[in-house]
């Protein structure tokens, strides 16, 4: 099965767990999701040459039917591969409503404070960061990890560069409170016998981690995302090619625009003006994509003397 299917597949068990864990127990399906989940199925137990049990009829609704007789949701991660009609269907699954969406995002966010997945980190962390903001922000910021004064805070850019991205996200004319903010990993990466420094997470830790943003971003669902960094960029779309070439260029996650860009970590160790101004002209793409009015001044703002 291709990269896809296997994306499409996780998103859509993803958004399952979130509606169970919403306290949703059972979704309708159209006759001819029902007729794919059969047909697959038993496509699958002839090639595995072993008698397929179809999806049970009587479990399944057949949408718009009322009253709508229900399908479980799955109780654990391991359900059978979905097939395509579902698959595809993943972007188009109902949204929740503002109170289910709390309730799934609070859940969300207990399981990330109580995770022990990676004990080193688990147990040299002062707090766990899970993320700020608005959970039905249409602009979503990803960075890499939590420094050291966001492990103290336990809140996402609170740091120097968190200062920094605080006085981009201004310049957009947005608040922090209405965007959403989180990262990669949610824990500060480990550095021992160290007092200060950083250091990149691991493949493995990341790896780990990204399930629950990628829950964050499932059920945000951001109209744009913003990568900030390399570390962010491999960890939402698997790509190494490098934040240099990629910045700036539209890319996609799981259907969600992605724009590419500097960290501002960067921005601090590299302050030339030409850099900055390929950041801001990141975010005026984004203000375009999001329909955002954006003022002579904010479009000629690197262009002026004062911002550099
Ligand atoms: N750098 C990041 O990538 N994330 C933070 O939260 C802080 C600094």
């Amino acid at each position: 099965m291709s990269d896809a299917y296997h994306e499409l597949l996780d998103a859509t068990i993803r958004h399952l767990e979130t509606l169970k864990a919403s306290g949703v127990r059972y979704i309708s399906l159209s006759p001819e999701a029902i007729a794919s989940l059969n047909g697959s199925r038993q496509r699958r137990s002839v090639s595995a040459r072993r008698p397929a049990p179809a999806v049970a009829p009587q479990r399944v609704a057949a949408a718009p039917a009322p009253p709508a007789a229900p399908v479980a949701a799955p109780k654990t991660a391991q359900p059978d591969p979905v097939p395509a009609a579902v698959a595809t269907a993943s972007p188009a699954l109902p949204s929740l409503g503002p109170e289910a969406k709390a309730a799934a995002f609070a859940d969300l966010r207990e399981r990330v404070l109580a995770c022990i997945r990676c004990p080193h980190l688990a147990s040299s962390r002062k707090n766990v960061v899970f993320g700020v903001g608005n959970i039905d922000a249409e602009l979503m910021f990803v960075g890499e990890a939590p420094g050291a004064d966001e492990d103290e805070q336990g809140e996402p850019f609170v740091g120097k560069a968190g200062q920094l991205l605080t006085k981009i996200i201004q310049a957009m004319n947005l608040t922090r409170e209405r965007v959403y903010i989180a990262n990669i990993l949610k824990c500060r990466p480990d550095t021992p016998g160290q007092t200060t420094g950083n250091r990149k997470p691991t493949p493995q830790e990341m790896q780990t981690c990204i399930p629950f943003l990628h829950e964050q971003i499932d059920l945000i669902r951001p109209k744009v995302l913003v990568a900030l960094g390399s570390t962010a960029v491999e960890g939402l779309l698997g790509k190494t090619a490098g934040i240099t070439r990629l910045r700036g260029t539209w890319q996609t996650y799981r259907g969600i625009p992605l724009m590419p860009t500097y960290h501002p970590a960067y921005l601090l160790r590299n302050q030339a003006p030409a850099e900055k101004r390929k950041v801001w002209e990141d975010m005026l793409q984004v203000m375009e994509r999001l329909g955002m009015p954006i003022s002579e001044k904010q479009r000629r703002y690197f262009l002026s003397a004062s911002a550099s």
